[in-house]
């Protein structure tokens, strides 16, 4: 049996591809850089999605339409009860999903990459006392997000910075969250039971929930000069320093350096706290040093989750919020593999070896006649 199926191949794609030991990640055909250069998240959308609904919308028509599909969404909110509103924010924001009728088409999708970008901001304001902001069809998915967070206009920087996000997390080979999307689907039981596993599976902080925590360990170092200190005792108490690792990469995650220029793009427009920038770098390089010195038989580099914490919290997200702004850029990728498995795949129905009790052996039916039954009551 392999362990956590490392390296075990259970998909056949044409979505993405995560080669581990070059740092790169490939999206149809197209690199990372490629696309977090020259594509906003619609374009990535309509790339992703091609050929696997009855039509192919261009990613002009992609953006109108899931402006659309954010308006669609947007009267859910109205089903946010104060019993809803008490759970964490992803907790809300998957019991708001789950009221979207499972179906298998395009109308069906969208409404689902759209639900969490609306549902998000939505969630928060309620939660804070305030009523949610309608979404505005004309902006970007992205500047919308932020739109209906703030409840004002973001500016270009922030809007370009978030869009990079949604990209960079769009879609990545077979991890935890699209593997279960995958499973779901090979059930043909519909795209939302689908995404609603995926949204389960990435809540976990050894997958989308690290964020919050990486925020977490640098409130709790609160200088760069006790930077090594603090991790240097987190690691003998045994403790993952969240945001570094991954199950795939052996060298840098492609994504993290995406994010990273986005927070220094931020930051050059006088939108990101020096000193917070500041922290955060010295103690991804003490981090690294020690995981280094400590670890010496894994490669163990800075994943995507650790700028993306910083960059989240720029924007304007409360940390709890983080995990479902991941899930607003992975859902395309979700859709994606789901209804890829849907049309190419067949039931996932792996086999687990027995490794539990054996039954005692039974006396010959025959005896059971012959003889008086023992008196004992002690069963097995
Ligand atoms: N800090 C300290 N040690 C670590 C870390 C870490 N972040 N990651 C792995 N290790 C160590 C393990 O303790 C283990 O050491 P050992 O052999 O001495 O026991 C060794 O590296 C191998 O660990 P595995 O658990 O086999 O690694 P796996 O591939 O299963 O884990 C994971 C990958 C879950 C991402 C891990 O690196 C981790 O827990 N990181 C912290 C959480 C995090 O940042 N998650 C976000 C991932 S990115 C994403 O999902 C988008």
């Amino acid at each position: 049996m392999i362990s956590g199926l490392d390296d075990v191949v259970a998909a056949e794609t044409i979505l993405s591809d995560v080669d581990g030991r070059a740092g790169r990640l490939i999206i149809r055909g197209h690199s990372l850089d490629e696309l977090i250069n020259h594509s906003t998240y619609e374009d990535v959308l309509a790339l992703l999605w091609e050929g696997l609904f009855t039509s192919s919308p261009s990613a002009t028509e992609m953006a109108a339409l899931l402006g659309k599909a954010r308006l669609t969404v947007f009267a859910h909110l109205k089903a946010a009860d104060t019993q809803l509103l008490k759970q964490p924010t992803l907790d809300a924001v998957r019991a708001l999903v789950a009221r979207l009728p499972d179906g298998e088409d395009a109308d069906s999708a969208l409404q689902l990459v759209a639900a969490p970008a609306v549902f998000t901001p939505g969630i928060l304001r309620l939660q804070n006392g305030l009523e949610p902001i309608q979404p505005s069809t004309r902006l970007s998915n992205a500047a919308d997000m932020l739109h209906m967070l703030k409840g004002e206009l973001p500016t270009l920087q922030q809007s370009a910075a978030l869009d990079r996000y949604l990209v960079t997390a769009s879609d990545h080979g077979l991890n935890a969250s699209t593997f279960a999307a995958r499973i779901v689907a090979s059930t043909r039981a519909g795209l939302t039971s689908a995404v609603l596993a995926a949204m389960s599976a990435l809540k976990g902080p050894l997958h989308g929930g690290a964020p919050g925590p990486v925020l977490d360990t640098l409130d709790s170092i609160g200088n760069a000069e006790d930077a090594k200190e603090w991790l240097e005792g987190a690691l003998n108490r045994g403790e993952r320093l969240m945001g570094f690792g991954h199950r795939v990469y052996r060298v840098r995650d492609p994504r993290a350096d995406a994010i990273k220029q986005a927070i220094h793009s931020l930051a050059d427009a006088g939108q990101v706290d020096p000193k917070r920038l500041h922290l955060a770098e010295a103690v991804e390089t003490a981090a690294l040093e020690l995981l280094a010195r400590k670890k010496p038989d894994r490669p163990l580099q800075t994943n995507l989750e650790f700028y993306t914490a910083l960059l989240l919290e720029a924007l304007g997200f409360p940390r709890e919020a983080f995990t479902c702004v991941f899930g607003a850029g992975r859902a395309g990728g979700w859709i994606a593999h789901a209804r890829e498995q849907t049309l190419t795949g067949r039931l996932i129905r792996p086999q687990s070896r027995y490794i539990g009790r054996k039954p005692q052996p039974q006396p010959p039916s025959g005896d059971a006649g012959d003889a008086p039954r023992q008196a004992s009551g002690s069963h097995h």
